[in-house]
């Protein structure tokens, strides 16, 4: 794939597809129920990345006032490495501002380089960690924050 990157709102027709990119993604990946159920909630903007029609990124977050949780960050693996991840969270962190959001927090696993290198990239800042918190494999998981 080539084509550009179009960042948007995840529609109800690509919930499939990003329960099937989480899965081939992350060992606590979220059920195609589960996306939908999020994708329902008035809390929740839910954001997919497509190159050449294709939805290849998802991510969400959920807001409690002026503070959001951010979830489900994957992109399809043959497409990392181009700026998905980077486009699409700024993508969805603009969106959240404009909704009021100003303070945004989310977990990764420890080990996860590759994400806590694209949240560190982006600004974040670890501010806390849960010991032993994931599990298969057994992780911590840090907490960081981007205050903006
Ligand atoms: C984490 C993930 C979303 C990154 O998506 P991506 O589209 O490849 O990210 P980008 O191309 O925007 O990369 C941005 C930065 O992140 C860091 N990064 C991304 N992949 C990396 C890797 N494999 N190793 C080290 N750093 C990495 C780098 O700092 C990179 O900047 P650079 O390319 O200028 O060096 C992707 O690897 C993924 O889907 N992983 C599996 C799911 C997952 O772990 N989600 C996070 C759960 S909290």
């Amino acid at each position: 794939m080539s084509g550009e990157i179009v960042f948007r709102p995840m529609k109800e027709s690509d919930l499939a597809k990003a329960a099937r990119i989480e899965a081939l993604s992350s060992p606590d990946a979220w059920s195609e129920k589960a996306f939908r159920d999020a994708l329902l909630s008035p809390d929740t903007l839910y954001a997919v990345a497509e190159q050449d029609g294709c939805v290849v990124g998802c991510c969400g977050l959920w807001r409690f006032l002026e503070e959001a949780d951010i979830c489900n960050v994957a992109v399809l693996s043959s497409c990392r490495r181009q700026g998905i991840g980077t486009g699409m969270l700024r993508y969805l962190m603009e969106w959240g501002r404009r909704q009021g959001v100003r303070r945004f927090t989310l977990e990764v696993r420890k080990g996860n380089l590759a994400a806590v290198g694209l949240y560190e990239k982006l600004g974040f800042v670890v501010e806390g960690k849960r010991r032993d918190f994931y599990q298969n494999p057994r992780d911590d998981a840090l907490i960081l924050w981007k205050r903006s």
